[in-house]
């Protein structure tokens, strides 16, 4: 079954594709056109790897703005909305290439407080008319928002959820906390045939938790035909058991994906990683602190990520074991380049 049909759905950017969001493209509709890699996890900074695979990112949401005639912006943290003043892992509102047809509907300002508002307000300078104040009951028919919702884990923040009705209906939940009566209910009602949606943030939970997540979130394999779930859910390896727990509980009924899975490729979970990454690939933890090193070290390793990506096609890990054997076996491949790559260490 083509699980695509009708939609022209391609997840840009998003956990399991290497970086953080879940900047998602149907058709010319665009939703969260940012990107973000974990500034510090396990007291590491983002490899050069990572900063070459969100490049990639950059790149594919660019091309999508371009083209977009409906730009959603869910809620205004880092991961989902072009930035003022991005580091140098995310997108910046200055990179985006003018699009002035293009309507950008951004969670409304009654919803946003402290940062989001100054983000907000950027938003607004920036491209001024085009900036539609979102929130339910404003939409075209083709787009409906819902919400806004809780944000996943322990947050104030609010998230809106969006509805795109094409041939199918695809909801899209983006940091949406799916264990929430609140989003359960919605989902409910709406019954789409397609959910694109955060997990829970298992790498901040207590051991409890996880069942208690999976009971609730098992009740959306009843309102929906498909159903990909990613983002804070796969930032471990504790991520893709859930998620195999939940396709069990969906078998016949719901086609659970990971979004790697649903794009046909295999997981790439370069942060939840990103200590094997280091201990193969030993770089300083400031190597991006000067412009001269940043430029110099993403050029190499954009050499050779085509190479690590064959092994990682070729062996497709689920865990982050799994993961250090391909890498060390694409390395064995690659002497050569990394030989001078590590001349700048
Ligand atoms: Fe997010």
């Amino acid at each position: 079954m083509d699980y695509n049909e009708g939609m022209e759905i391609e997840i840009l950017g998003t956990e399991t594709l290497g970086v953080r969001g879940l900047s998602t493209s149907i058709g010319r509709i665009l939703i969260d056109p940012g990107v973000a890699l974990g500034f510090s996890r396990y007291n590491l900074h983002p490899h050069p790897i990572q900063a070459v695979v969100g490049d990639e990112v950059k790149g594919k949401i660019i091309r999508a703005w371009e083209n977009a005639e409906d730009i959603i912006i869910s809620h205004l943290h880092g991961d989902h909305t072009p930035l003022p003043n991005p580091n140098p892992f995310q997108l910046g509102i200055e990179e985006l290439p003018p699009n002035s047809s293009a309507r950008i509907w951004v969670k409304a300002e009654k919803f946003c407080r402290g940062i989001e508002r100054v983000r907000f307000m950027a938003l607004k300078r920036k491209f001024g008319d085009q900036i539609i104040e979102a929130e339910p009951g404003v939409g075209d028919g083709l787009l409906e928002f819902i919400g806004p919702f809780p944000h996943t884990g322990r947050s104030n923040i609010m998230v809106l959820g969006t509805i795109v009705r094409k041939d199918r209906t695809l909801l899209h939940l983006s940091d949406a906390d799916i264990s929430s009566w609140e989003v359960i209910r919605a989902v409910e009602r709406i019954n789409p045939d397609f959910i694109i949606s955060d997990g829970p943030s298992l790498y901040r939970s207590g051991r409890e938790y996880v069942d208690r997540y999976l009971l609730r979130v098992s009740k959306l394999v009843n309102s929906c035909g498909s159903l990909v779930v990613d983002h804070h859910l796969m930032r471990c390896d504790e991520g893709v058991k859930w998620l195999k727990s939940l396709k069990r509980i969906g078998e016949g009924k719901c086609k659970v994906f990971s979004a790697s899975e649903f794009m046909l490729r295999p997981f790439t979970m370069l942060e939840a990683w990103r200590r094997t990454l280091y201990r193969l690939i030993p770089v300083s933890n400031n190597w991006f602190r000067g412009d001269f090193l940043l430029k110099e070290l993403k050029d190499d390793y954009r050499e050779i990520w085509p190479e690590i990506r064959i092994d990682l096609d070729k062996g497709r890990p689920h865990d982050e074991k799994s993961f250090e054997k391909v890498m060390r076996r694409a390395l064995e491949r690659i002497p050569q380049q990394l030989s001078h790559i590590t001349s700048y260490l």
